[in-house]
């Protein structure tokens, strides 16, 4: 099990230049695709965590071959061997649902693990079944499994009772393989659905509407092999932003996309943080000694992320006031709390709130991480925590933050990686 020791300053102050990696919540979607054709798909930008090998590996075993190259990989699912994503992997990553669409417009049936619930919430799929039941699938639940089946998938359209970033990709695979034309209406406006959208439409699938709530798919019978490059990860990009401004740092953040990031900033920028765009891909952030409260409620992209609720949650309990935090995409997303508590946050969580009072000094203790944003949030306060600060099951971190203390070393924080 990893752990994570970190000698916490509270006068540390980050300095120094960052590269974001590629989209994690883009390249599993991109992954997915793959299972849609009989030709290479070729990734570029891909982040080397976690996350990533547990898709390849499920790809693996539906009979797809891939070759990865440090950054790069490159998938073939010429045959499909097995239809069956099977629980293991399911349970160790909730995304796996995304092969669901592909397998059934593919090969016309699907057998996946119910992802069940995790540490940010109960996590349904109600929203994937419907749409892909409109598709013509008749989808059976039984022994904790999904079983679709469709002789042909027929286009229709599907207005989504509330948006889903993973439904909507799901739904955006399915129909690129239906006969006819389909309709998505209210789709998630993520960038990581406008960056598969463009991978299926490099593979031949006729895509209108991309980036938009109302997207029109033309199916067609077969798609092709494509290049595409992941888009940067705006997550990845938003933690470290935090870092430096809740370090008084000085850091720029290189291979980013700050217009993906926009009401983000908007909010570093109001709590004080001095945040530039040095060009397209490029961001210099310099904290504020004085860093201002302000309420702030989750919502879907171009909302203020889920996402980097928690590592906001962590400067909020250094900022001069109260802080509301409302939670309103999933609903058990403060499972951070109780950690940041043991540090010195005074945090007090009423249903999908979380009052955030500071300044606190926070002080470094034992944690444990519950998922992987939570795990980012204990880095963060880690830094600024006077004495040590030990973050049990840190492999939460890897699922989507690579080489992560890597990165922060090379700003000047202390950080190290106890193998257990
Ligand atoms: C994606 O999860 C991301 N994961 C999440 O990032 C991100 O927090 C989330 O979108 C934001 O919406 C990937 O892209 C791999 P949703 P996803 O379907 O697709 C409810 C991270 O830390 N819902 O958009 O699973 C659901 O319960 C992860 O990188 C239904 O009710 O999220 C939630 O309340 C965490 N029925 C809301 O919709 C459904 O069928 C948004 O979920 C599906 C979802």
């Amino acid at each position: 099990m990893r752990k994570i020791k970190i000698q916490g300053d509270p006068k540390l102050q980050l300095r120094g230049k960052v590269k974001i990696g590629g989209a994690k919540n883009a390249v599993l979607p991109a992954i997915a695709a793959s299972l849609l054709t009989k030709e290479k798909i070729k990734l570029r930008n891909v982040p080397l965590v976690t996350d990533v090998f547990t898709i390849l590996t499920l790809t693996q075993e539906l009979g797809a071959e891939y070759n990865l190259k440090k950054n790069s990989v490159t998938i073939q699912a010429k045959n499909i061997r097995s239809e069956e994503a099977s629980y293991k992997l399911v349970r160790a990553m909730r995304a796996s649902i995304l092969v669901l669409g592909p397998l059934l417009a593919r090969q016309g049936k699907a057998v996946v693990a119910l992802p069940g619930g995790c540490a940010i919430g109960s996590r349904p799929i109600d929203l994937h079944i419907h749409g892909l039941e409109k598709l013509g699938a008749s989808i059976n639940l039984e022994h904790g499994y999904i079983k679709a089946e469709a002789k042909c998938l027929q286009g229709t359209e599907i207005e989504f009772e509330k948006k889903s970033v993973g439904a909507t990709e799901n739904l955006l695979m399915a129909a690129s393989l239906s006969q006819g034309e389909t309709v998505l209406k209210n789709c998630s406006l993520e960038p990581e659905v406008s960056c598969l959208c463009k991978l299926l439409v490099k593979m031949g699938a006729k895509i209108e509407g991309i980036g938009g709530e109302t997207i029109h798919i033309k199916g067609v019978k077969e798609l092709g092999g494509a290049t595409h490059a992941i888009i940067p990860d705006r997550i990845e990009a938003g933690t470290f932003l935090v870092a430096a401004a809740l370090t008084q740092g000085d850091v720029i953040l290189t291979h980013t996309q700050p217009d993906h990031l926009s009401n983000f900033i908007e909010r570093l920028r109001f709590s004080g943080a001095k945040i530039d765009k040095l060009n397209n891909y490029t961001l210099r952030v310099i904290g504020s000694y004085d860093i201002r409260p302000q309420d702030i409620t989750t919502f879907s992209y171009p909302g203020f992320p889920t996402d980097l609720q928690a590592p906001f949650t962590v400067l909020m309990t250094q900022a001069n006031g109260t802080s509301i935090i409302t939670e309103t995409i999933f609903d058990r997303r403060f499972s951070h709390v109780n950690e940041l508590l043991r540090l010195g946050a005074n945090i007090e969580v009423i249903v999908d709130k979380a009052i955030v009072k500071g300044q606190t000094h926070l002080s470094g203790a034992e944690t444990i991480a519950t998922d992987l944003r939570a795990a980012a949030s204990l880095v963060l306060a880690g830094l600024i925590a006077k004495g040590e600060t030990i973050i049990n099951e840190a492999e939460h971190l890897d699922r989507g933050y690579e080489r992560i203390e890597e990165k922060l070393r090379s700003l000047g924080a202390n950080i190290q990686t106890l193998e257990e």
